[in-house]
């Protein structure tokens, strides 16, 4: 299937129930900041899903609006089937949020906040202690399940701040930025205990990430989001896929010479499932079907030519190119300009 741009399948491509449905979700912040600027999402049960975009892009605010924390200005959300808006609290019974900033208690033991949280959502006695436990063992805290919080290491808050979002088996998990600001060691075990828990059955995950490599790893499905809408939604595979080819780049030992480089470039134009092929100086670089294969090809033609080779790399489209094509501006650009002071009289004070 191809990626979908600017929003979710239509109806007669769904399959399976939706987890989360939105429709056009307007947000505009106090002091004029457009958050959300008709956000579409359709997330199937039992999948994890991520919505991966620059800082500022408004995956917190959607993750908000979702959880009932926060009311859209135009739009609807459905999480689990209810409607947030309607039903804020039979969502709030179907979901789990793990927040970036930790909500356990540093004073009470890990099991003391689990046991908290169960009476939180109504559950008391046997059950709620069995859970607990179950938890505890599952997350690796076993051993620390009776020690206070404030004395856990990074990764063991996170793991518990996770199991506190799991204790009355929401069906819809949502995870924001799970792993900013860990070190790398934290992140990769981060990494393992979401792919352990896609696996549960039936949860679906939401997960916000601005972390590219994150969501190509993690994630079944991914929306890229910028300035508060969908730009393109599809598999990390299905999203590169649409890019022609995988970028071969050559670096000869010579530069060719002026007159030299025209025929060069029609001579390895004309080579099968090369394209798009430039040659400035000592760089040659062209896009092929294939880049593993292309390379002995090129090198071969490129030696009838008398041009040695040095070096040859070939990437795979990343999503990045994915990015850069849809939002029509790089990830890295579109990072640095979330961090660039916002214009006078635009700053929001609320936050
Ligand atoms: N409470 C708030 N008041 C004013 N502006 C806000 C508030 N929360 C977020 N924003 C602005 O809304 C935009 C989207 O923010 P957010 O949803 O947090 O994005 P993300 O989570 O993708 O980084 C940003 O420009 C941010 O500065
Ligand atoms: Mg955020």
């Amino acid at each position: 299937m191809a990626p979908t741009t600017g929003g979710p399948a239509p109806h007669h491509l769904r399959t399976r129930a939706l987890a989360v449905e939105t429709n056009q979700l307007v947000k505009t912040y106090p002091g004029g900041v457009k958050a959300l600027d008709g956000m579409e999402l359709a997330v199937e049960s039992g999948i994890v899903f991520g919505l991966l975009g620059p800082n500022g892009a408004g995956k917190s605010t959607t993750v908000k609006i979702l959880t009932t924390l926060a009311r859209p200005d135009a739009g609807t959300a459905a999480v689990a089937g209810h409607d947030v808006l309607r039903h804020p609290g039979r969502v709030r019974a179907a979901i789990g949020v793990v927040a970036q900033k930790s909500g356990a208690d540093p004073v009470a033991t890990g099991r003391e906040n689990l046991l908290l949280q169960r009476r939180l959502y109504g559950l008391r006695g046997a059950a709620c202690a069995r859970r607990a436990d179950e938890l505890l063992a599952r997350f690796d805290l076993a051993d620390a399940g009776n020690r206070p919080v404030k004395g856990y290491s990074g990764g063991m808050c996170h793991r518990l701040d996770v199991a506190l979002g799991l204790v009355h088996r929401p069906e819809v998990l949502f995870l924001d930025e799970p792993t900013t600001g860990l070190d790398p060691e934290a992140r990769a075990a981060m990494w393992e205990e979401i792919a352990r828990l896609a696996g549960e059955d039936g949860l679906t995950i939401v997960l916000t990430t601005h972390y590219l490599e994150e969501a190509d790893r993690l994630a079944e499905r991914i929306a890229i989001v910028d300035r508060g809408r969908v730009v393109v939604e599809g598999t990390p595979d299905e999203l590169k896929g649409e890019l022609r080819g995988d970028a071969v780049h050559l670096e000869l030992s010579e530069a060719v010479a002026d007159g030299a480089e025209p025929p060069l470039r029609d001579a390895l134009t004309a080579l099968p499932g090369v394209h798009e092929v430039a040659v400035d100086g000592r760089r040659v670089s062209a896009r092929a079907d294939d880049g593993a294969a292309a390379v002995p090809t090129l090198l071969t033609a490129l030696e009838r030519a008398g041009a040695a080779v040095a070096t040859a790399t070939v990437a795979r489209p990343s999503l990045d190119d994915v990015y850069l094509r849809y939002a029509g501006r790089s990830f890295d650009e579109a990072e640095a300009a979330a961090e660039a002071p916002v214009p006078a009289g635009a700053a929001g004070g609320v936050r």
